[in-house]
């Protein structure tokens, strides 16, 4: 595990700070664990859905880069984003998310190549030869377009029916080529790509249930007459209705003993606080108590752009703080965890800006350390005949004396990791245009 220990740095005089006008100041760092740091500590990658759209926002592109080792396209490889009119492929925002992730040694999940869903609508009205040949051309282009690049394929996501019927669902590919479309979209992929990871991803089959036993069975079939499969995607969408099942270790794992990786692909679990952080560390036991289970992706970065929001199912919140959830899986990972605010750090910088004769203005930016932070604060000490006139962006308290000023934030607190923000304050020198001491950042 890497070690990001740093000293503090302690500010001996004033005149640190006065000559060039910024220093920079860092508060007591200890070794920070990630998700995925600490995932691969234990063979296995931990990854999220990402959206294209979203990796500008600084945060979101923060908090990815810092936890995550894998990422899901959460739309942007489905047929109708790749294939909208037939035979013309469009590539673009699902390879912005592949340089994103190649950029920093992330590996990507390719979802998905045959699903009923977000399929557009000139493939439904093909007939069976036709439909035959465009999910095979579908198939070829893409994941040619993608060779190597992609560590697992959805290449069918949720053929299965919910219920106890254990039948195939209908879908434009069932209803017209039968229950041997599977097959052939797992012999295109392989003859495609022989390098990637062939999956077949589904929900609600995530213990055992009549759902989950028609997907072993149809792998078990495969197995035995050579179909090319090499691993089961249990999707894992959770809620009070459908909370972790309690033989979701044992489902993974009688899958991975007919010779198949399984892994979770798309987690989350709606609730808050605790109960919410439990379910998420039994999900992560269950898949580190199977040796096959290679990886979890949780369905998301930030509450906020989850499918289903107003669940709040991730481990981010909406200002990219870390929840309780959080804690519970890097913990479940066997990472360091925060424990309440271990890993959360903060560091400052100062900045003289105008100056007049009677006065001066200073700037402190505050910024995030490797994990997101709720809270912080500053103190600043100025010289004793100083005076500080006035402040901005940020809520002051002061000690006794008038000299010391310990600055908190306004209202919210929260920076993602790697987040700045910043204050400022007028200085009335009364002769003395000394610089105020800075204190080291504490973070919360
Ligand atoms: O991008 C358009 C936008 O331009 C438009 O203004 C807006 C209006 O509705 O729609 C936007 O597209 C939406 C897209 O998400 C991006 O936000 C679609 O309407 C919406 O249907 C689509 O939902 C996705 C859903 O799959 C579709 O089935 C979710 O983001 C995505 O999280 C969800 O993911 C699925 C997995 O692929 C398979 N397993 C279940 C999982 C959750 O439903």
């Amino acid at each position: 595990m890497r070690s990001h220990a740093r000293k503090a740095l302690v500010l001996a005089t004033t005149g640190l700070l006065a000559a060039t006008g910024v220093v920079a100041l860092s508060g007591t760092a200890h070794a920070a664990s990630t998700l995925g740091e600490s995932a691969a500590a234990k063979g296995r990658y931990f990854g999220t859905a990402v959206a294209a759209n979203h990796l500008g926002e600084a945060p979101y592109a923060a908090t990815l880069n810092a936890e995550f080792t894998s990422v899901t396209p959460e739309n942007e490889m489905k047929w109708d984003a790749l294939e909208a009119s037939r035979g013309s492929f469009t590539y673009g925002a699902a390879d912005q998310i592949l340089a994103h992730a190649q950029g920093r040694g992330m590996k990507v999940r390719g979802h998905t190549l045959v699903w009923h869903s977000q399929l557009p609508s000139w493939v439904g009205t093909l007939a069976a030869s036709d439909l035959r040949t465009a999910m095979n051309n579908h198939i070829t282009q893409v994941m040619r377009h993608y060779q190597g690049k992609i560590h697992s394929w959805d290449v069918v996501n949720e053929a299965f029916q919910d219920g106890s019927s254990g039948a195939r669902r209908s879908s434009p590919f069932q209803d017209k080529l039968g229950s041997g479309f599977i097959e052939e979209a797992f012999r295109t992929a392989r003859a495609t790509d022989p390098a990637a990871k062939l999956c077949y991803n589904d929900y609600n089959t995530d213990g055992v249930n009549a759902k989950s036993n028609a997907v072993y069975a149809m792998v078990k079939d495969f197995k035995q007459r050579g179909v090319p499969i090499d691993c089961v995607g249990f999707q894992s969408h959770f809620n009070s209705q459908s909370p972790v099942p309690a033989d979701y270790q044992q489902n993974l794992q009688r899958f991975a003993d007919l010779g198949v990786d399984v892994q979770i692909t798309e987690l989350d679990i709606e609730g808050s606080g605790s109960s919410q952080a439990t379910s998420y560390a039994n999900a992560v036991k269950a898949c580190l108590a199977v040796s096959r289970c290679t990886g979890i992706t949780v369905w998301g970065v930030t509450d906020k752009y989850s499918w289903r929001s107003g669940g709040t199912p991730l481990l981010f919140d909406g200002n990219y703080a870390k929840k309780p959830a959080y804690d519970s899986v890097l913990a479940a990972l066997g990472g360091t965890s925060g424990g309440g605010g271990g890993t959360r750090t903060c560091s400052v910088s100062y900045a003289k800006q105008e100056e007049w004769g009677d006065r001066y203005n200073g700037k402190v930016t505050v910024t995030a350390g490797s994990s997101a932070i709720s809270g912080w604060n500053v103190r600043v000490t100025i010289a004793s005949v100083q005076e500080i006139s006035a402040t901005w962006n940020g809520t002051p308290s002061w000690d006794g004396t008038g000299k010391v000023m310990t600055m908190t934030p306004n209202g919210n607190g929260s920076l993602a990791a790697g987040g700045t923000t910043s204050f400022g304050f007028t200085v009335m020198t009364h002769g003395n245009t000394a610089p105020p001491t800075v204190g080291a950042c504490t973070a919360s």
